[in-house]
């Protein structure tokens, strides 16, 4: 029996990845900072199966429960690698994955569960193979298999930063995986707080969502601007200017909104609490000059992220004007991570 256990983090789009096409392909770059707190921790036991399958066997714990919605999700995913991967018609796959952050905050498990699970499938492939690929090759590959599982989930297997999708101002950039970015030191130990305003799942699934992008009128322009954005954070990140790379992480949480709002169907995933965290978010910095921004992903919770050295202002901050605006007080204090590791 072969058996392979990782942990890998959950990321915070800066740029943010929205629309795609063909086979999880990106309609424009984003880049995202790794987070360190919200991990997934994945072990698979390969069982040999009694002759070859046509599809691939698992058995899917999450929190040592049987989970039939992440388990066929899974399944279809595997479907679809045996070509890399041929071991796994040989192969019942026993996958048992848990997170440190709960179900009911709210906060996808996708990037960090498939990203763990796809780390594992590429360490199996060298167990069972033998063959041992060069580290930066390794990874490389993770991030591909996860990208085919859910985009994002191909920018979580990197320290730090990650970009994923081509563009023509990043050096090996592709659309096919995610690149490791080195950011400044300041970026290095950046805060994430992330305030949940409600827990419960998102009414539009983030793949709906990319969908809509083909209708919408302003998809164009969208992706323009988001390759633009990306040229104008990675030069804000090179002179470490927190405010000008703030600035654009709050245009980018703003416009990926925008774009659900005029969507046909339109939608809308933000709360009245997201809202008023906003407001309240932009007096503060009025006030104190602190670069505390806020950024967004596909729900109604706002992450806000800062710099090390202002958490003390920004920890008071949060708890005298945002706890209460959180869903039963609730807030997962996460950073910037150093990628994933074996178990
Ligand atoms: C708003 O990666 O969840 O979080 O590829 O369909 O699985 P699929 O979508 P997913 O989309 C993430 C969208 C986002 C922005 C981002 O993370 O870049």
């Amino acid at each position: 029996m072969f058996k392979s256990s990782w942990s890998s983090p959950s990321n915070i789009a800066v740029i943010k990845y929205w629309g795609k096409y063909g086979l999880q392909l990106p309609r424009n770059p984003s880049l995202s900072f790794t987070l360190s707190a919200s991990v997934s921790q994945t072990t698979v036991t390969c069982i040999p199966n009694i002759g070859k399958s046509n599809h691939v066997n698992i058995e899917f714990y999450l929190d040592k429960e049987p989970n039939e919605k992440f388990g066929s999700r899974i399944s279809k995913w595997l479907d679809t690698l045996t070509v890399e991967f041929p071991f796994l018609k040989d192969y019942t796959l026993h996958i048992e994955t848990s997170n440190t952050f709960p179900h009911s905050s709210g906060i996808a498990s996708s990037a960090s569960g498939l990203s763990a699970l796809a780390l594992c499938l590429c360490d199996l492939q060298e167990q069972i193979s033998g063959i041992v690929v060069e580290k930066l090759e390794f990874y490389k590959r993770a991030s591909m298999i996860a990208r085919l599982g859910s985009g994002s989930a191909s920018r979580s297997v990197f320290p730090f930063m990650s970009e994923w999708g081509f563009s023509p101002d990043v050096l090996s950039s592709s659309d096919e995986y995610a690149i490791a970015i080195e950011p400044s030191d300041v970026f290095k130990t950046y805060h994430d707080a992330i305030l949940i305003v409600n827990p419960k799942e998102k009414s539009v699934s983030s793949s709906v969502g990319h969908s809509l992008m083909e209708g919408n009128p302003f998809a164009e322009a969208r992706y323009k601007q988001a390759n633009d954005h990306l040229a104008l954070l990675l030069n804000a990140m090179d002179k470490s200017d927190v405010h000008a790379f703030g600035k654009l992480a709050e245009q980018e949480a703003l416009t990926l909104h925008a774009l659900m709002m005029c969507s046909d169907p339109s939608f809308i995933l933000m709360k009245g609490n997201t809202l008023l965290m906003i407001d309240k978010i932009r007096s503060f910095r009025k006030d104190t000059s602190i670069p505390a921004y806020f950024t967004l992903d596909a729900g109604p919770n706002v992450h806000l992220l800062y710099p090390q050295e202002y958490s003390s202002e920004v920890h008071q901050f949060i708890e005298t004007e945002l706890r209460s605006l959180c869903h039963d007080g609730f807030i997962i204090w996460d950073k910037v991570g150093s990628g994933p590791s074996r178990l």
